[in-house]
Order: C-alpha cells, then structure tokens, then sequence
C-alpha cells in the first residue's frame, strides 16, 4: 500500500485511459455482457470468457483464476512489465503524457535490494560461524543429532548465532547507513533510550528464511541454550512479513517447474527441512503464525489441494481448522494427516522412514469430514449446543468459492446432524446476503457477508464516505483484509475504486478487493438508503459479537467443576450484560 503516493496523478492516468479499448487491441474482443464485458482471461487457461471487464469503473475480475485490479495491473501482469515499462507504455499506446516523476515506483527504489544484500551477508557470517568448528562444535553436534546432513546445511544455509552481544553490532557501528539497515531489519537492537546497541540473535542455530526468488528476507533462531523462546524471528520490516512469507518457499526451485499435485503445510522449520531431507520439496510451514490470506493466495499459484499436517495434539487440530477459512477462500482443496502418537512430521520421518509418510499422506482425509465429526464430537460432550454447531458450520462454508463443494457440504453436513439441506440453505440466506447466483457459469456465487457490503459501499459510492462511520467500522472489523481496506480509503477519501485498488500491491488484497465491486449486490441509489444498509450491516457484525462472546460464555459455564463460584458470578453478570446489549440493538 502505498498512502502517500500522489493520488491525483494516478486518477488521471486511469480518466484517459480504456482498459476494454487496450484489451481489444492487445489480447481478445471483449464482448458485452450485461452491463459490462467479458473476455477469455489472459491469466489462465480459459475456454470460456471468463474474465469481467468494467469499462467505466476500468476494471477488471477474473471469478476463476482471481486475477484482478486495473489498467495498470492488467498490463504489468499482461506484459511482465516492470512499473515504469507499463506507464511508457500506457503513454505510448493512449498517446497521453505521463509526468517522469510518476515513473518511480513506491518507496526507495534500492533500499529492498540493500537489505537483501545485508541479510545475505549476515547469512554468510552466520554461516562461518557453525562451521567454525573448533568453537562451535555444538551447534553442529546438535543438528547433526536432529539427523540433519551436510548437504541439509548446505542446501538451507543454516548458521550460528555466536553467543556474543555484539558481533554483527561491531560490524557495523562505525557505519551509519549500515547500522540503520541492520536496525531496520532487527538484526541489532537499540539499549533503551541510549546510542548503545546489541545483538538479536545469540546462541541459536539460524534458518534464513527466502522467497522463491532466493533472496534472504529474514532470519528465524533456534535457541541451543536454555532461552525460553525456542524460536524467534526477524522483526517485521520492508521485507519480511510473517503474513505473507512461507518458509520453504526458498527450495520450491528444486521442484524444477514441476507443478505439485499437493501440498504440505506443516507447522515447524524442522518439519520442512526433514521433509527436503527426504527429497519432498513441496511442503510449507508459516512461522508461528495462522494462516493469511496472503499466504493461500501463494499456495493458489502452485496447486489446488494442500495437505495440512499439524501435530495431532488439540491445539494442533484446532489451528489446522483456523486454516479452512483462507483456504477456501482460494477455492484452494484441503485435507488433513493426522500422524500418530502426537509426533510431527519431522519426528516421524525420522522414525518410520519417507515410505510409510507417503502411505499415509495418500489416505489423508477430507478436512471437511474432519470438521464434521469435530463438531459431532462437540455436540455430544455438550460443548456446543445443535444450533452453535450449525452456526460454526455456516461461518465456516461462507468462505467456500465454488458453489458445487460447497452444495456438497451442505450435503454432508445435512445427512450427519439429520437437518433437512433445505433448513441449512435458509440459514445461510438469512444469516447473509445472499448475491444474485447467475445462471451463467464463471460469476461470482460468493455470499456477501455484512463486512463485504460496508466495503463494497465505500469503494463505490465516494458520497457514503462518512469518516466517523469508517472509523466505527475500523474499530469493530473482524478480518484484518477488511481493516486493511476501510484504513486504505480512509487515508484516501476521494479515490476511486480503481485507484483504491491500483494503491495495493499484495495480488491477495487487490484481487479480493475486485471480487468484491464485481460481485452483484443491489446498493440502493438513494444515499440515505445507503447510509441505512450500512447501520443495518454495522449492527449485524455487532450483533454476531455479542453471539460469539455469550457462546463461549456459555461454553465455560458448561463446564461443570472447573469454576470458581466468584468466576461464575462473573460470567453470569457480563452474559446478562450481553443480553442485554443484545437486547438494545435487537
Ligand atoms: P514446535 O514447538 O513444534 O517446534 O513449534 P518444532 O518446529 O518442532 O521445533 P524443534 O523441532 O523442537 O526444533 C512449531 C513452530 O511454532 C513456532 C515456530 O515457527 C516453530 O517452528 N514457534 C515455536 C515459535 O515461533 N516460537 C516458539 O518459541 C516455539
Ligand atoms: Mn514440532
């Protein structure tokens, strides 16, 4: 995102320019379609137009593959141009003058690449200092002992982190830009208040963590001392963001173009590198961190089907469900394996060998079923109650994209709590909105959630803009991708959508974003109405809180034994205040 970018100029650009005239001169002839066009997406491999194009909004929405945005996405996608080749060449082809000042990018040019360079010579330290035998003979025991190779090292660049508190700080103190590009990347940090400074990591044995590109963007640390933190990580910084980066990615190369059929995502670095160990590359593990939609928006590009192989322990099985949702929203296929004895993949390669994972890989199951008898489970133990069970269900497939699974779970799930299909599908219209379902194929048959409509509102309609509205739905947002956009058009009142949209450069936020104005939803003209729609929706995401906080009110309640009667009171009281907020709104 880019907050500070000149608005102005870029709303200009896009005023003089067609997206449909530039489509018809340089791919296929949009062919009208409704109140807009369609064409065959350049993007993917498409039999039937399927990509819609927004002449007047200049946008445009493939519902298949996702890709999305405006005039300048398409070409840059379109032509693999960098930023600047794709305004010469919108100049060039609408034969309108673009100021040179606009040509460069967001941000510092260069400063991504000398953090990349720094990482990559922090790296190479850090790999001198584990192979520094004769001072470090532990940390290589150590990884040796975890049945890791030379070639493993080698191949992951691991490294030490001397047990010192200032090596990487004496390399560059006397260096100013250097010491600021270490602080900006939280190799090093600053003693309180003072110009002292010292080492991040100590006494941990290091992955770089890399993008498929290969470049370093950050570091993890595992401790081989008694720190309490097994694992830290960089600091967030320009170029590394645990939302968005996937360790493992770094070795997708030895792949060789070969496209997965699947693909693993497993919760530690030891579970990635045992995996490489044994020649599967296709594997991925966040760091520490729930699954975003930026990172199922990575998976999207390299398969369909993902295998989730978590430790089978609750928390486990509990996050691999906090995953469905993203997932989904990708169209993305899951399944889960559940390996025994509660060991992680790392772990049980080690004892049973790649074979016998591979078997076991193959007869994973269908993450939905899993869910399915998760919330059966929940059922009988009394944790949840029949209706909180298919209130889970519900907020759970709203995120599925294609409708036929999606009829396919609501099949599943009707046959296993005996509930008639057609009870569930007027549970979900009246829970959502739901979008005008066409007959054709390739539309959008995503139901807009209360969060969706505010959105869609403010993208469209500048005159709805109210800041305090904004601001109130910044606050009670629950989907960081929904906060991120309502902060964008804050920060940018007067944008268009196709400028709103044009400022986001993660592919995840602005493809979600053209999803969002190319589905259907009737929003009223009249701008009072429209004020009404969106108190109307501010009050449904308020009321579904309140819903949250009473069921795991009422869940701790359940719980018979394990309260003290002073918590109960507790609980009691702000349950009947929830009521009663409920109760004002309603
Ligand atoms: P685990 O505790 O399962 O670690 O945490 P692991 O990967 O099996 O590590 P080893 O094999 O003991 O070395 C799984 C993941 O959770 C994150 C890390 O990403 C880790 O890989 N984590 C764990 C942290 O970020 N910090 C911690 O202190 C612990
Ligand atoms: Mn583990």
């Amino acid at each position: 995102m880019s907050p500070n970018d000149s608005y102005q100029d870029k709303e200009d650009i896009l005023s003089k320019t067609s997206i449909k005239e530039y489509i018809d001169k340089n791919w296929s002839e949009c062919k009208k379609s409704g109140s807009g066009y369609k064409v065959l997406c350049p993007f993917h491999d498409d039999k039937s137009p399927s990509m819609h194009i927004n002449d007047e909004k200049g946008l445009y929405h493939c519902f298949v593959c996702k890709a999305g945005g405006n005039l300048v996405q398409f070409i840059k996608e379109f032509k693999n141009l960098t930023y600047p080749e794709t305004l010469e060449e919108i100049s060039n082809f609408f034969n309108i003058k673009i100021p040179k000042k606009n040509y460069k990018p967001i941000g510092e040019i260069g400063l991504d690449k000398k953090m990349f360079d720094f990482n990559k010579k922090i790296s190479l330290y850090f790999k001198r200092c584990l192979s520094d035998e004769q001072a470090n003979l532990k940390p290589i025991k150590y990884l040796k002992s975890r049945g890791f190779s030379s070639q493993d090292i080698e191949e992951n660049s691991l490294g030490f982190a001397p047990d010192s508190w200032d090596s990487i700080t004496k390399m560059v103190q006397d260096k100013k830009e250097l010491l600021n590009i270490a602080l900006s990347l939280g190799l090093i940090i600053k003693k309180d208040g003072k110009e002292d400074f010292f080492d991040f990591f100590r006494n941990r044995i290091i992955f770089p963590i890399k993008n498929r590109q290969g470049n370093i963007l950050g570091f993890a640390g595992r401790t081989i001392g008694d720190d309490k933190a097994k694992y830290i990580n960089s600091k967030e910084s320009e170029i590394f963001s645990k939302r968005k980066v996937l360790y493992g990615l770094g070795n997708f190369n030895k792949l060789n173009g070969r496209k997965p059929k699947y693909i693993f995502i497993v919760e530690g670095y030891t579970d990635v590198l045992m995996m490489n160990h044994f020649g599967l590359y296709n594997v991925v593990a966040t760091m520490g961190t729930a699954l975003t939609l930026e990172h199922a928006n990575e998976i999207k590009k390299i398969s369909n089907k993902v295998i989730i192989c978590y430790d089978s322990d609750a928390a486990g099985i509990d996050s691999s469900f906090k995953n469905i949702d993203p997932l989904f929203q990708f169209g993305i296929e899951i399944f889960t394996l559940r390996l025994e004895d509660g060991l992680d993949p790392c772990s049980y390669l080690e004892k049973f060998g790649m074979d016998n994972f591979i078997q076991r890989a193959k007869k994973s199951n269908l993450i939905i079923d899993e869910y399915i008898n998760y919330l059966k489970d929940k059922l009988i133990e009394k944790d949840l109650s029949i209706n909180e069970v298919v209130d889970n269900f519900v907020s759970k497939i709203r995120f599925v994209q294609d409708y036929i699974q999606r009829d396919e779970f609501i099949n599943k799930f009707s046959s296993s709590f005996s509930i008639s299909k057609r009870k569930i599908e007027s549970i979900i219209d009246n829970e959502f909105v739901k979008s005008e379902i066409s007959s054709q194929k390739h539309n959008s048959n995503r139901l807009l959630g209360p969060e969706d409509i505010i959105l869609k509102v403010f993208l469209e309609f500048i005159d709805s803009r109210d800041i305090g509205i904004m601001n109130k739905c910044s606050k009670i947002f629950n989907n960081i991708f929904h906060k991120e956009i309502i902060d964008i058009i804050k920060i940018n009142p007067e944008a268009e959508a196709s400028g709103v949209i044009g400022s986001i450069e993660e592919d995840a936020t602005s493809s979600m974003l053209s999803d969002l104005v190319f589905t259907p939803f009737d929003i009223p003209n009249d701008r009072q109405l429209r004020g009404k729609l969106i108190l109307d929706c501010i009050k449904r995401i308020e009321l579904d809180s309140i819903k949250d906080l009473k069921r795991l009110i009422n869940l701790r309640l359940s719980k018979d034994g394990e309260l003290t009667d002073k918590d109960e009171k507790e609980l009691l009281n702000e349950l009947k205040d929830l009521i009663d907020r409920e109760k004002q709104l309603q």
